[in-house]
């Protein structure tokens, strides 16, 4: 059977990991993990977009070649993803040699067909944003989308024939309603495309850390064109094309959805199945931006609350596809109220008990007369459903559910007075609150994968020997 096959984009690597790329990633790490409890075989591709004026900018001004800042920087990104447990199968680097080689024998390909043709460029560049703008688009020689000073520049250019695809773009979208998703956002795209498409510029004479178009050293590649391609250059030769879904945020939908989509289509490969576009983070209300210096460096909470917090507070903060904001006090709050509170809370209590009346022999079986116990029974399907509808929110919203319900079980069945009272009852709640604690520790093995493994621990051993989450406001 083909692979499942989940994509985040390839970053950039002029600068260091921000709490924007490990979103994107986690995401797709939890589908990925997801899929594979299911027993369906995953390809996860994730890397880095290594050419273009951006980095080449930032390597010089830090005394670098090109080359020399991007095997520095990439570390930087594989440190990151180690460290959040990210499960990918494959780093993709656009300097690699096998994906330079596919990129030119695409170019040569859509060369002789006619898809790509020679002629001149003329428009406003920003360096920034690697794009061109026209000149409705530039108010008082600012970018439209970052506000960063544009040039004008012409030049001799190659052109992708984007604008022959519109039809059939827009016949694709409509046959197709779960490729662009969340689907809200897609009308967005819909309108673009029906506003009409041109050619686009796909090299350039002045950007020379590139890949050059074979034939013609004079240009390099445009740099999304090479990036775009990484999708397919690391799936060949691995029969998993076309990919399943490409993780994105919503500010690079556009060059997924209509330039990604117009390439595979003039390369007569299948487009993916869905291409998932979130929203952004703010934080404390600002964008983060260089000029603010406000990127969240996503090692400084791993180092303060651990790794799997990091990844349930960015999960549990927005609903996939919304945008949303992230600040230290919400984590802060989260990190004590859902993980310390509920979650650990539950996990000593229960086993403190059982210790306590000896009950360490027990085991789990669901009470399904018990309002937990119904809970438990209906937990799978709509725990499935959610996973593969990409709610990852909703996911979560349902184990803090089981985790909420089994914390008031214990609050209103009184194990201790039970205890003195009526030891079958006693058993019985116990043990529907192992089935309950069970549940969540394998539902949470996608998210929360060190935490999943750690509870698996208590119940075999049936003692807790430290507190999974040790509070941080010091209500111990
Ligand atoms: O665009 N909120 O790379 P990039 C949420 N190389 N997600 C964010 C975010 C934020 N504030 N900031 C960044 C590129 N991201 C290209 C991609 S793909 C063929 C080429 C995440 O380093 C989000 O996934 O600018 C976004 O799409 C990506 O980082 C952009 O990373
Ligand atoms: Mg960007």
């Amino acid at each position: 059977m083909k692979k499942f096959y989940i994509t985040t984009p390839i970053y950039y690597v002029n600068d260091k990991p921000h709490l924007g790329h490990s979103y994107t990633t986690i995401a797709a790490d939890i589908l990925a993990r997801y899929c594979r409890s299911k027993n369906v075989e995953v390809f996860y591709l994730t890397g880095t977009d290594e050419h273009g004026s951006k980095i080449a900018e930032a390597a010089s001004k830090n005394g670098f070649t090109p080359q020399e800042w991007v095997d520095k920087n990439v570390e930087e990104f594989k440190l990151l993803w180690e460290r959040l447990n990210i499960s990918y199968d494959y780093f993709i680097r656009t300097t690699g040699e096998k994906h330079v080689k596919k990129v030119q024998e695409v170019f040569s390909k859509l060369l002789k067909t006619g898809d790509i043709y020679k002629g001149k460029y003329s428009g406003w560049y920003c360096v920034a944003c690697e794009s061109y703008y026209t000149d409705t688009q530039i108010l008082s020689f600012a970018c439209p989308d970052c506000a960063k000073e544009v040039w004008k520049l012409e030049e001799e250019s190659y052109f992708f024939k984007l604008s022959k695809y519109q039809d059939a773009l827009l016949e694709y979208y409509e046959k197709h309603p779960e490729f662009l998703q969340p689907s809200w956002r897609a009308l967005e795209m819909k309108n673009f495309v029906k506003s009409g498409l041109k050619d686009l510029s796909v090299s350039r004479t002045k950007v020379k850390w590139g890949i050059t178009v074979p034939g013609d050293e004079a240009h390099t590649i445009y740099v999304w064109f090479d990036a775009l391609l990484n999708y397919l250059s690391a799936a060949e030769g691995k029969n998993i094309w076309p990919c399943d879904v490409h993780f994105i945020g919503k500010e690079i939908f556009k060059f997924h959805a209509v330039i990604w989509s117009a390439m595979l289509m003039a390369l007569g490969e299948k487009l993916p199945k869905t291409v998932f576009a979130h929203g952004w983070w703010t934080v404390n209300g600002e964008k983060m931006s260089k000029s603010k210096g406000n990127f969240v460096n996503p090692h400084t909470f791993i180092d303060n609350y651990g790794c799997d917090a990091y990844r349930y507070f960015v999960m549990s903060q927005i609903p996939f596809g919304q945008d949303g904001d992230f600040s230290e006090k919400s984590f802060f709050d989260k990190y004590n109220s859902n993980l310390a509170n509920n979650l650990g809370n539950l996990i000593s209590r229960t086993f403190s008990m059982l210790e306590k009346f000896s009950l360490q022999d027990i085991k789990a079986e669901v009470d399904k007369e018990s309002s937990l116990g119904k809970l438990i029974v209906d937990f799978d399907k709509k725990y499935s459903k959610f996973m593969e509808s990409i709610e990852f929110i909703k996911a979560l919203e349902l184990i803090w559910e089981v985790i909420n319900e089994a914390n008031k079980t214990i609050d209103s069945e009184k194990p201790w007075n039970l205890f003195k009272i009526d030891k079958v009852k006693l058993e019985k709640v116990l043990k529907n609150l192992l089935s309950a604690i069970e549940i969540v520790s394998k539902s949470l093995s996608c998210f929360m994968p060190e935490t999943s493994e750690k509870i698996k621990k208590i119940i075999m051993d049936r003692k807790v020997t430290e507190p999974l989450f040790p509070r941080k406001d010091g209500k111990d």
